[in-house]
């Protein structure tokens, strides 16, 4: 079995990347970090998602030789800056567009170029992208966008169930970065302080067991797995 996953520096990819390999995946992962507890372990290339054109021929030469994934996850994501609109500037929502969508078309296209068969595909997305509150600007759009691309792929990739999942509240840099934010301003960030949250390796063992369940929906859908 083998599994392809971006971003496995910190948080939930790291996590998502120890369980595969507990659960007996052979781990092909593109990052700018590779964890302690991931070297000599997974096949690694370095890629820094923002450097655009150096994505495609990185991910066509971490993944040669494969003709199966049987799981890909595209987990690398960035929160950007926090705040109301009119003070972000359109500077840090192409930063973070780059990340969160135009990277993973990039690495989309390599694989489907590639040949690889690819059975289950999941891009972590976000409530954000649905729920548009009030401060979350580009990080928001960016999930919203994301959305609409893996429902455009899964129209043209016959043959794998392709999902955007909202993985719920995960304690990680990225969510403590949230929670540092101003509460009375963006009411979001004090509803996020005062509901559960799951550890990293909570969140992977979760995302795992659900997959099956996953399956039940239609291929290119949004899930939010709080709601499932
Ligand atoms: N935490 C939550 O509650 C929550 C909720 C909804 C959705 N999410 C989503 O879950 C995913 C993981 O986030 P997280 O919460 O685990 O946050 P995190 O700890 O900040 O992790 C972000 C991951 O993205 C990778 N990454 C960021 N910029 C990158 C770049 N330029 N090039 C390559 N990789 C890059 C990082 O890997 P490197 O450090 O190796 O670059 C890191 O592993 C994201 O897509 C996020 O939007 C999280």
């Amino acid at each position: 079995m083998d599994l392809f996953i971006t971003g496995v520096g910190s948080g939930l990819g790291k996590a998502l990347a120890e369980e595969g390999l507990r659960r007996g995946y052979k781990v092909h992962a593109l990052s700018r970090k590779l964890p302690e507890s991931l070297k000599g372990k997974v096949n690694f290339r370095y890629c820094d998602l923002r450097d655009l054109e150096k994505v495609y021929p990185t991910v066509r030469e971490l993944l040669s030789g494969i003709g199966v994934l049987d799981l890909v996850i595209l987990n690398a994501g960035v929160l950007g800056e926090f705040g109301d609109m009119r003070e972000v500037s359109l500077r840090t929502f192409k930063e973070v567009m780059d990340v969160n969508v135009w990277a993973n078309k990039l690495i989309i296209d390599a694989i489907m170029d590639s040949g690889i068969k690819v059975k289950v595909l999941i891009g972590i997305s976000s409530g954000a992208s649905v729920n548009c509150n009030r401060g979350w600007g580009a990080y928001a759009v960016s999930k919203a966008a994301l959305n609409c691309l893996l429902k455009l792929y899964s129209r043209e990739m016959e043959g794998t169930h392709v999902i955007a999942l909202a993985p719920g509240l995960v304690l990680t840099p990225m969510l403590e970065e949230v929670m540092k934010q101003d509460e009375e301003r963006f009411p979001s960030v004090r509803r996020i302080k005062e509901s559960p949250k799951r550890t990293p390796e909570e969140a992977a063992r979760l995302i795992f067991d659900t997959i099956p369940k996953l399956l039940e929906f239609e291929s290119g859908s949004f899930v939010d797995i709080r709601k499932i």
